[in-house]
């Protein structure tokens, strides 16, 4: 059988920052690649580079080194053509519900009167119609993490970058959300890369896993999720769950189990 082409791929990617005059390697050489449709999660030490690597493929950055390729293509980056979820400044203060997630409708020229009837289908369908006219401030944490999770699906994007969307919510609102996230991306046929520091969220929502070791990173391993219940609770009562989640621990070197005294 002939090995399918990614949908993305980063190959030999490298980035240093230039601090004080001092050069901060932080990407030494890193591949990652995703399949077509495929659900991939990042994770790693705090400051090891995911970010950094959201904002080369999203062309916010350029890297130093590497290639990025989309369906066998190299490309210089995905500007424009990635839902890029971002970690923080999700949502601009000035502008209302409404107002922020017609942004990406603006940015593609969709006609008005037809943005507004898709924004606010998508509103409805996620439980905020009657906020349109909300300012952020005034909405709860999970309620602003849809409207940034709108804004990054709207535009239809076929690939999506999310860069640990739920980190900052409770857990109950977490699992909801996770599977209002499982739902948008079996509907709309999506490639998405996750970065979480939840190992359990990279299980119970991935097909594959890849660690990062710490600076100068590298890729550390990589994780097949054979785990076929796709909802979130129902992926983390999988006997396999909590075999990988161990495995996941150990590569990151968290303890999961009580010393021998
Ligand atoms: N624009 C920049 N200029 C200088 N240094 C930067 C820049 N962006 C990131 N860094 C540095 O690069 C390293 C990696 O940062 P990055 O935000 O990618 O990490 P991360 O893995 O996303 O961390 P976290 O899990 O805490 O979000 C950090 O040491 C950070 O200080
Ligand atoms: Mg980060």
């Amino acid at each position: 059988m002939m090995p399918t082409v990614p949908k993305l791929s980063l190959t030999g990617l490298r980035k240093s920052f230039n601090i004080k005059g001092a050069s901060l390697p932080v990407l030494n050489g890193i591949d990652i690649s995703v399949a077509s449709g495929g659900f991939l999660s990042v994770i790693g030490p705090s400051g090891c580079g995911k970010t950094t690597v959201f904002n080369i493929i999203a062309g916010l950055l350029e890297p130093d080194d590497g290639v990025i390729e989309v369906d066998g293509v190299a490309v210089e980056n995905l500007r424009g053509r990635v839902g890029y979820m971002m970690q923080k400044d999700l949502l601009f203060p000035w502008r209302t519900v409404l107002q922020n997630v017609l942004l990406g409708l603006e940015l593609k020229k969709v006609p008005e009167a037809q943005a507004r009837e898709m924004a606010m289908e998508f509103l409805n369908t996620y439980g905020l119609a009657g906020f349109e006219n909300a300012y952020p401030r005034t909405l709860s944490g999970g309620m602003r993490q849809r409207v940034a999770l709108i804004r990054t699906l709207i535009s239809d994007p076929d690939i999506l970058l999310l860069d640990e969307p739920f980190s900052a919510l409770d857990y109950q609102t977490r699992l909801y959300l996770e599977g209002v996230l499982m739902e948008a991306v079996e509907t709309h046929k999506k490639t998405v890369i996750l970065v979480t520091h939840d190992i359990d969220e990279a299980v119970a929502l991935s097909r594959h896993v890849t660690v990062l070791s710490g600076r100068p990173t590298q890729v550390k391993a990589n994780y097949s999720i054979d785990i076929q219940e796709r909802t979130p609770i129902g992926a983390r009562s999988d006997p396999r769950f909590s075999e990988y989640f161990h495995a996941l621990c150990g590569e990151l070197d968290i303890q999961t189990r009580r010393k021998a005294a």
